[in-house]
């Protein structure tokens, strides 16, 4: 009898295992990653915006906001991105399974339930080659309604600067604690 139960119990075992196989238990490194990128990116924009203002920070994000990207993708052997629902590069739209997550974060802020923790990771199959897909939220902070706030918080000549390089812009509107979009990270494996 007792080896039956432990019998179960490691097929109930394997069936858990199997069926949250696609989920990642361990996202330590994905979450490094994208926190080392966040910083980066971050302190590019104070210095100029310390410096130079928001004009001089929207020059300087427009040119190395993408290069940087790839830099540290290439660093840590990962395609990383920042995505949004409302990008203002057009570089920077979401594919369909950074959409469905975005989606999901901005339920989670609707429903009070967005933390400082939240982050999502999968495995996942594109083109039959095998991912693991993590994504991380990014809030709006003040800082960031200079640029991405509603007419009241961008400055007339910002909103100049902005529409001439980026036409198709849609990151605006934005408050204090929206999910502005989120890091994401596919490591091929
Ligand atoms: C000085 C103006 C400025 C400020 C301040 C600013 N941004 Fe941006 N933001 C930009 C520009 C310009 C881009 C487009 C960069 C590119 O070409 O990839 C951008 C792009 C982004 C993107 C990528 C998605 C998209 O819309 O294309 C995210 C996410 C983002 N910003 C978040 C933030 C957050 C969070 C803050 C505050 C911590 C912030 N930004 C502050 C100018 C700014």
């Amino acid at each position: 009898m007792r080896k039956l139960l432990f019998l179960i119990l490691i097929g109930l075992l394997f069936a858990c295992s199997d069926e949250e196989s696609s989920k990642i238990e361990d996202t330590t490194e994905y979450r490094k990653i994208s926190s080392q990128f966040v910083k980066k990116l971050g302190s590019v924009l104070m210095k100029e915006m310390q410096t130079g203002g928001p004009m001089r920070a929207v020059a300087v994000c427009a040119d190395t906001a993408q290069e940087l990207t790839n830099s540290v993708g290439q660093e840590f052997g990962v395609d990383i991105s920042r995505v949004s629902l409302k990008s203002r590069n057009p570089l920077n739209a979401p594919d369909e399974n950074e959409a469905a997550i975005l989606k999901r974060f901005e339920e989670l802020k609707l429903s009070g339930e967005l933390t400082d923790t939240t982050e999502f990771a999968q495995m996942i199959s594109k083109d039959g080659v095998n991912f693991i897909h993590y994504m991380k939220p990014i809030t709006t902070q003040p800082i960031c309604l200079t640029c991405h706030g509603s007419e009241k918080e961008v400055s007339p000549e910002v909103e100049n600067l902005i529409k001439s390089k980026y036409p198709e812009d849609r990151a605006r509107g934005y408050k204090i604690g929206d999910v502005r979009g989120a890091i994401s990270i596919y490591k091929q494996i």
